[in-house]
């Protein structure tokens, strides 16, 4: 793998602003990258009170939020990968879309659904691929799954020299999880997280710790930012 300038992408979603969270999370991204990652469900925000209030605003794979970060990669040769509510038919997706300058797409759909999730979503079904993209191979995770070594090892077997880990973390183990992570599985990993609060269903308050990072093989991150201010967290890997 030569040299790629990777950015995790924090940002502060209002809930249910989808195109208006799209364009916050974008203009975040730098100048210059080949690859950034936004955080997961990051056009709707996280707590659906309801299956109904998920099915209106989710869209398929190929719909608005797609149409959008094709663009954004076709205007600045930035590989994206953002988190996102997809519908499919009947069915409910916490997805993961991979996007390439070209127009290319790929696909994950989250396996380890987090808490009340599993109410409102259905479990992902495409098991964990990887993919060639920006110069490399590419295997996504939606958040909850770095708590089960299996996902990032299963992507490493296949050959994932980079994990895209588009989250909404609320328990504060996972930046430090990652690091093992990347140092058991010689990988890279760019995990995105958000920062705020949602109490959108009473005595189930969520606090998004923020603290996006990038991380590598050498058991240390590379860059790390707060868990209160948006921004971006950027390195240089290879
Ligand atoms: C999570 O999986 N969003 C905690």
């Amino acid at each position: 793998m030569s040299e790629l300038r990777v950015a995790a992408i924090q940002t502060s979603p209002v809930f249910g602003e989808t195109v208006r969270n799209l364009e916050a999370a974008l203009a975040l991204v730098p100048p210059g990258l080949d690859l950034a990652v936004l955080p997961e469900l990051c056009t709707t925000g996280y707590q659906f009170r309801d299956r109904e209030e998920l099915r209106e605003l989710a869209e398929p794979a190929d719909g608005p939020t797609a149409g959008r970060l094709a663009a954004k990669a076709a205007a600045t040769g930035t590989t994206l990968v953002a988190g996102f509510a997809e519908r499919d038919g009947e069915r409910l997706y916490n997805s993961s879309l991979l996007v390439r300058p070209d127009g290319t797409t790929a696909l994950y759909r989250k396996v380890h659904l987090f808490w009340d999730e599993k109410l409102v979503f259905d479990p992902g079904d495409l098991g964990f691929p990887v993919f060639a993209a920006c110069g490399t191979t590419v295997g996504m995770m939606v958040c909850f799954d770095w708590i089960f070594p299996e996902a990032a090892r299963t992507l490493a077997r296949r050959g994932a020299k980079l994990l895209a880990h588009p989250s909404n973390l609320v328990l504060p183990h996972c930046p430090d999880a990652m690091v093992t992570r990347c140092l058991e599985n010689r990988c890279f990993a760019v995990t995105a997280n958000r920062v705020g609060r949602e109490e959108r269903i009473a005595g189930r308050r969520l606090d998004f710790i923020g603290r996006s990072q990038v991380c590598g093989p050498r058991g240390a991150p590379l860059a790390r930012l707060d868990g209160v201010a948006t921004g971006a967290a950027a390195a240089a890997i290879d």
